[in-house]
């Protein structure tokens, strides 16, 4: 099934320069269950793309298409309901709340979309191979831990999207390892069609589809056999 389509989706910031295409002709399906992988050098427009895959912004032109309806956009409330309902994010720097323990992050979040369920937060710190640091503080627990507390957290509201922005930048490449096998495992478990951003060439293998961007377009878009994650 498909997830969700752009098409000649455009991007352009007004500068006094003159315009900056961060987006200049996007055309993209992602079928549910994918697990896409979007690299790009510096300034290629990755960011923007994945600010507009979860209507944080607003393309300039062309047609995005979530599970059959138009995304909202240029409506600042409807483009929260949107996120709200249908997208979870993982930040490069966990953003984990420090004076609440492992447990609390998730309880607290699943509070915060009105479904706490304390079976499902222990289950979530199972499946990202946390149960033991359940009750510790973010403090009390290594920079890859607190990612894999962050990546429970975020799909604790079974979002339809997951998307991770640089997530394992902040991580050295052992622990990013570790970290990306806890995310794919979440994902499969979950059926969670993700796009994550990086510039990070190791991630690759993660992943069951590799976009490449450039200058705003798309410069390749291939299918891959992913690593296998026991
Ligand atoms: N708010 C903005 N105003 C003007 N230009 C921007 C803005 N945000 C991003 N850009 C430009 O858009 C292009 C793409 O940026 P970005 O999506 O952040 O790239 P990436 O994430 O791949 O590094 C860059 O040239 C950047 O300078
Ligand atoms: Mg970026």
């Amino acid at each position: 099934m498909t997830l969700l389509s752009m098409s000649s989706v455009q991007r352009y910031y007004s500068t006094p320069a003159g315009d900056v295409k961060a987006l200049d002709g996007i055309n993209i399906e992602i079928e549910q269950g994918e697990r896409v992988v979007l690299l790009g050098p510096s300034g290629s427009g990755k960011t923007t793309l994945l600010n507009c895959l979860s209507a944080l912004d607003s393309p300039t032109n062309g047609t995005y298409i979530f599970d059959g309806e138009a995304v909202p956009r240029n409506d600042s409330e409807a483009m929260t309901r949107f996120r709200r309902e249908n997208i979870g994010y993982v930040f490069q720097f966990f953003n984990l709340l420090q004076d609440l323990t492992v447990m609390e992050n998730i309880l607290l979040i699943q509070e915060l979309a009105g479904q706490k369920d304390p079976k499902r937060a222990k289950a979530l710190l199972d499946l990202v191979g946390l149960s033991a640091e359940a009750n510790r503080f973010p403090g009390e627990i290594s920079g890859g831990q607190q990612q894999r507390v962050a990546i429970a957290r975020s799909i604790a509201k079974r979002p339809r999207l997951l998307l991770g922005d640089e997530l394992t930048g902040n991580l050295d490449s052992e622990t990013s390892d570790m970290v990306m096998k806890a995310l794919v495992h979440a994902c499969e478990q979950e059926n969670i069609t993700a796009v994550f951003v990086t510039h990070d060439e190791g991630l690759v293998k993660f992943a069951t589809r590799v976009i490449r961007i450039d200058s705003g377009q798309i410069v390749s878009d291939e299918q891959q056999t992913p690593a296998t994650v026991e």
